[in-house]
């Protein structure tokens, strides 16, 4: 026989859970406009932007599309940008030399944007990858392995050609051991001591970066991308704090775990192990997993986005690369 006392419970979760507002009330994590920053591509060249087959909705922009794209994440209350270069094939070579070419793609972007919107912080990756015809982050010597210390300088020579052309936040995506400090003494002796520095500290060598490489092209190589020998174990989590120290140590203004949402114990980790500001990159592949769930009607598009988000920021994250950014930021007005 039912009773109206029931069973006899001191606390009811749900008591909290019963109403929007009660809701809103208890709510421990908000995502915001404010911690978003939106990836770019840019190429070379005039016309309409390309779309990436991989990555619904983004597209490789040119010099002026990128600038107008700018102003619109800008007008969004966006705060910053990250851009990546697709370089023409015929441009590459074994060392990456059109990486510091004052005709490379990425510099004459990066005037571009500081003109058209003086306010928005502009963060350029630093890695060799769009200018090798093999695709690695840095230069390989003659037994197929990367060097570590002429990579480093070549990656210096890089972000000191990125703070010239107007960078607010150099970006080292490569994963080589000293490249902070290495990067922070160029920028200091060229006269760059206002560049930031955010280090892709725990860098992992991750299977969900294949869409990225078609967008950059690094991918166009014969045998499957094999980053294993500088980008972290996907096993490793105190490794990854030794690196955030590390970094620390070199300069870096601030940290990066990336991927994000496969690793929100290694975003947690580095949380109570800095107080450096924690930038987390949702990538290319957590991007196109939701794409194409949604796509086959198995997911719902917005929700799981934005849980997707959440849940990084939650991890403790204090910003977020996502491709969603410029969406998200037009959810959230
Ligand atoms: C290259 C770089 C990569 C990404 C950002 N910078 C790919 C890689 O290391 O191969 C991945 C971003 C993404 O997947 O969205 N230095």
């Amino acid at each position: 026989m039912a009773t109206n006392a029931g069973i006899n419970l001191v606390r009811r979760m749900r008591r909290n859970r019963g109403t929007p507002s009660i809701r809103s009330l208890v709510r421990e994590t908000v995502l915001r406009t404010e911690d978003l920053i939106q990836p770019l591509f840019v190429r070379s060249g005039e016309g309409d932007p390309d779309p990436v087959a991989s990555m619904p909705g983004v597209v490789r922009h040119t010099v002026t599309t990128l600038a107008e794209e700018c102003r619109k994440v800008a007008g969004l209350g966006i705060p910053a940008v990250a851009l990546f270069p697709r370089i023409e094939p015929s441009l590459k070579d074994s060392t990456g030399t059109h990486a510091t070419d004052p005709a490379n793609v990425l510099f004459a972007a990066i005037r571009a944007v500081k003109k058209a919107v003086p306010g928005l912080t502009l963060i350029v990756d630093v890695a060799l990858d769009p200018y090798t015809d093999h695709g690695h982050d840095g230069i390989l010597d003659g037994k197929g392995s990367i060097e570590n210390d002429s990579t480093v300088e070549a990656l210096s020579r890089l972000a000191v050609a990125q703070a010239e052309a107007g960078a607010d936040i150099v970006a080292p995506s490569d994963m080589m051991d000293g490249r902070v400090r290495a990067i922070r003494t160029a920028l200091d002796a060229a006269g760059h001591q206002g560049v930031s520095i955010l280090a892709y500290s725990a860098k992992y060598a991750s299977a969900f970066y294949g869409p990225f490489r078609d967008a950059v092209g690094s991918g166009e190589v014969s045998a499957p991308l094999d980053k294993r020998t500088y980008q972290m174990d996907p096993a490793n989590v105190r490794e990854a704090v030794l690196e955030v120290q590390l970094d620390e140590q070199e300069g870096a203004d601030m940290v990066m775990v990336k991927p994000a949402g496969p690793y929100l114990d290694v975003v947690r980790a580095i949380r109570e192990a800095t107080d450096l500001p924690l930038a987390a990159y949702q990538v290319s592949g957590e991007y196109a997993q939701i794409h194409a769930a949604a796509k086959l009607g198995w997911l719902d598009y917005v929700s799981t986005r934005d849980e997707a988000l959440l849940a990084i920021k939650r991890a403790g994250a204090d910003m977020i690369l996502t491709y969603f950014a410029a969406e998200v930021a037009e959810s959230l007005r």
